[in-house]
């Protein structure tokens, strides 16, 4: 799989262990980094990794900061882009299930290791059930594409 991963300064030091899990997994990782612990703003990370999601260009993304909120708030504005903070194996399989969840956030602060290596491996390995799911996350995608077409396009003259 193709995998994106970004973390913001307070997640530097578990995105290190994150891209070796994956690539020790086999999967073909792209680092968006951070490269060091000077702070940065954890919108631009998200940025970087919610758009090669959104245009398909990886499969799935993870994304590590403080909390894991404020990654998962900024990706989620990218179209076609699913993110939800989990914290346990159970909330990393229903991702996965219910909600074809194609962004992971993770806390640096509140998770140990382990655990973020188990919960990653659940999430990579448990498929999304579809059925009714999908119904309800195609729901979701065409609440998107209704805002979306709302907007005017930048060369486009306002209605008002
Ligand atoms: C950065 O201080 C912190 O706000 C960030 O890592 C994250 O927790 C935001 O949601």
């Amino acid at each position: 799989m193709r995998i994106a991963v970004g973390a913001d300064h307070r997640g530097f030091s578990i995105r290190n262990k994150v891209v070796e899990l994956l690539k020790r997994l086999g999967h073909e990782v792209l680092d968006m980094g951070v490269f060091g612990e000077d702070p940065v703003d954890y919108p631009d990370i998200a940025a970087a990794v919610a758009r090669l999601v959104s245009d398909g260009q990886v499969e799935r993304g993870i994304l590590i900061c403080g909390t894991g909120l404020g990654m998962c708030i900024a990706a989620n504005k990218f179209p076609n882009v699913r993110a939800a903070p989990c914290h346990d194996d159970l909330t990393a399989e229903m991702s996965r299930r219910h909600n074809d969840l194609n962004v992971l956030c993770l806390s640096a602060d509140m998770l140990g290791e382990r655990l973020i290596d188990r919960m990653i491996e659940i999430w990579l390995n448990t498929p999304f059930e579809g059925g009714r799911h999908a119904r309800r996350v195609d729901k979701i995608a065409r609440l998107e594409r209704e805002y979306l077409a709302q907007i005017p396009k930048d060369n486009e003259p306002s209605q008002s």
